[in-house]
């Protein structure tokens, strides 16, 4: 039976992510007997972000073992199945694509992508923790007990480090991984040892499990002193030697969780959750150290008795700590994500029936005077937002010995035939710079042009009825009424268009979005209406101009120069960056199309390692110009 109570309370009310949890939740009863016991002491919310934590990461690995249980007579199972890496490498790009758009695509990492978003979680402890996976593929051998540890501190306490500041910051104790190491040292020294103790624990109860897959999780070092055989252990032989090697890497896990205390200044139930989970691991080792030779074959289970004779109380004082000392919890969850093909905010079937008869009454661009057509690049490799700084108007006027004014005209004729080439190529995000809270130091003669200039664009834009939805990004200060009142009326008249979504930077500062958004939280919070501490990027975004917005993918300078000259600083930390000579007024659609391709050629790494091969087949379309 589906915990209901308790998704309730956390407010998932979607039944999407409601199927996303539950299969979280299940994956961690059934492969983590520890962590669920241990997440049925904390508040719903928590519980819930435990089992998407926990239950993701299984789902992963078992993703990776899909291809079923290994062949006991091939011990390189691994090698001779390249599949399971595929496998993988497609989940970690699916889960990053996912990530960049906030929605799930499949129901784990919806639920995954939800919680992360909620607690405004870096996605840096889950990269790390994907590399472990990585590296499990190809078996994992370490020789000597300093590389088994070294390899424990990369790779395995960033996570048990966030899982921990994650119960703390909800219990309202300030405690980043970070901060933890940098103030107070033994505090770090003592999660280590911790995160040690664990995984040698797990390294025992799992020695059935990775031998299956040809792996001694064991230094070869300490098989060496004990005079155990890696063949004898992958034949799974039990010999004295190796009982004696469990019992005393028992004893040595013990030791290290006996000497790693809890910190002292922690909220009870914080106490009573840690507390429960180490003697549960005590527990586990003990169950392993008992019968030493039946490790070979399977995963010991927990002695029930035992077990409930820690639990049972443990329910009891978590309750009566959390309800004298209530957690400030203030999750932060994420708004629903709109439909894939749907305009932001506009859900309801008789809107999409209204959109649907608008739909049918838009038209195709017309096509570019010298029949280029676009590349056909593969979806994948398609950016979904492009931006671009318009530059060099005024520098390909004066090089014609045009006044800079005739320089704005020709550049309204370029962005109409670059909108035309962004349908045509099936873009689905575009923002341009048109005018910037900086270029009011410009002569009067030039700002009337412009002033002139973008509310004709705007217009015709809306009069040939292409398939565009026409925002504005910008504040009202300094602009003229009638260029606000064409801005707005642009908007409604097309947002009922769902083809591209064309934002204009009109009187556009990226630091005065930012600051404004930033000032309109501070009121938020000192009007007791959000918590300051639950402030995530996703919450933040939400306050800025055009919040439905997504990262810019390629950012795109024309003009020669290469700066960003305060354009969408928020929501293009990690574009690829494009500055082409060409004067803005020297550019149609092919450039674009260009641009397009060359960002298809690039590989993304965000912070990470490259994985997908870069340069994905481009496919061109008939009759396009080579670059
Ligand atoms: C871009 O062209 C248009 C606007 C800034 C409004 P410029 O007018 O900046 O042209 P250059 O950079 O002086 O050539
Ligand atoms: C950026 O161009 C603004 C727009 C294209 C609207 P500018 O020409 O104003 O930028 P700077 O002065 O070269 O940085
Ligand atoms: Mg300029």
């Amino acid at each position: 039976m589906p915990p209901t109570g308790v998704y309730r309370r956390s407010g998932i009310h979607d039944p999407a992510l409601f199927r996303g949890y539950e299969a979280c939740r299940r994956a961690t009863r059934a492969t983590g007997e520890i962590e669920y016991a241990v997440s049925l002491l904390l508040p719903p919310p928590l519980r819930i972000a435990t089992w998407a934590l926990y239950g993701a990461v299984r789902a992963v690995d078992d993703l990776a073992d899909a291809a079923g249980p290994p062949d006991r007579e091939n011990r390189s199972t691994n090698e001779s199945d390249p599949g399971r890496a595929e496998r993988l490498e497609a989940w970690i790009s699916a889960f990053d694509a996912d990530l960049r758009e906030g929605r799930g695509s499949d129901p784990v990492r919806q639920a995954l992508i939800h919680t992360m978003l909620t607690w405004n979680l870096p996605p840096g402890f889950l990269h790390t923790l994907f590399e472990e996976l990585r590296q499990d593929v190809h078996g994992r051998q370490f020789a000597t007990w300093q590389e088994w540890r070294r390899y424990n501190s990369l790779i395995n306490t960033p996570l048990v480090l966030r899982a921990g500041s994650l119960l703390m910051r909800a219990a309202g104790l300030s405690a980043e991984p970070e901060a933890i190491a940098a103030s107070v040292p033994e505090a770090a020294v003592a999660w280590q040892t911790a995160v040690d103790a664990i995984y040698l624990t797990d390294a025992l109860v799992d020695l059935s499990d990775d031998l299956g897959r040809g792996h001694v999780p064991l230094p070869q070092e300490a098989l060496d002193e004990a005079g155990v055989h890696r063949a004898d252990l992958l034949a799974r032989h039990t010999t004295p030697a190796f009982e004696e090697l469990v019992r005393r890497l028992a004893a040595r896990a013990r030791s290290w969780l006996d000497h790693s205390p809890l910190p002292p200044v922690l909220h009870p139930a914080v106490a009573v959750t840690l507390g429960t989970y180490t003697d549960l691991y005590r527990l586990r080792l003990k169950a392993a150290a008992d019968a030493p030779a039946a490790l070979l074959h399977r995963r010991p289970a927990l002695p029930r008795n035992a077990r409930l004779r820690l639990l049972l109380p443990a329910r009891t004082k978590a309750a009566l700590a959390r309800g004298l000392f209530p957690f400030p919890i203030q999750p932060s969850p994420p708004p629903p994500p709109a439909p894939a093909d749907a305009p932001e905010g506009h859900g309801r079937a008789d809107e999409a029936r209204a959109r649907a008869v608008q739909q049918q009454a838009t038209t195709s661009p017309p096509p570019h005077p010298s029949g280029a057509r676009p590349p056909r690049l593969p979806p994948e490799a398609m950016p979904r937002h492009v931006a671009i700084v318009m530059d060099g108007n005024g520098r390909w006027a004066t090089a014609r010995g045009l006044p800079r004014t005739d320089g704005h005209r020709a550049g309204t004729e370029a962005l109409i035939d670059v909108v035309h080439g962004a349908l045509e190529i099936g873009l689905k995000h575009l923002t341009v710079y048109a005018f910037s809270t900086e270029n009011w130091k410009r002569p009067a003669d030039e700002l009337q042009t412009l002033m002139y200039e973008i509310p004709q664009a705007m217009h015709r834009m809306v009069d040939e009825t292409l398939d565009v939805r026409l925002r504005w990004a910008g504040v009202r200060s300094r602009l003229p009424a009638d260029v606000i009142e064409t801005l707005l009326q642009a908007e409604r008249a097309t947002r009922e268009r769902t083809g591209l979504l064309l934002t204009m930077c009109v009187n556009y500062g990226g630091r005065a979005e930012i600051t404004a958004a930033a000032a309109k939280l501070a009121q938020e919070a000192a009007a007791g209406r959000i918590d300051p501490s639950s402030v995530s990027e996703h919450a933040f975004a939400r306050y800025l101009h055009v919040p439905e917005l997504p990262d810019v993918d390629l950012l795109l300078r024309t003009g020669g120069d290469q700066r960003t000259s305060n354009f969408l600083p928020w929501q293009v930390t990690y574009a690829e960056l494009l500055f082409l000579d060409t004067p803005w007024p020297a550019v149609d659609r092919r450039t674009l199309w260009e641009a397009i391709e060359q960002y298809a050629r690039r590989t993304r790494r965000y912070g990470s390692v490259p994985r997908i091969p870069a340069q994905p087949t481009l496919l061109r379309g008939h009759g396009a110009p080579s670059p």
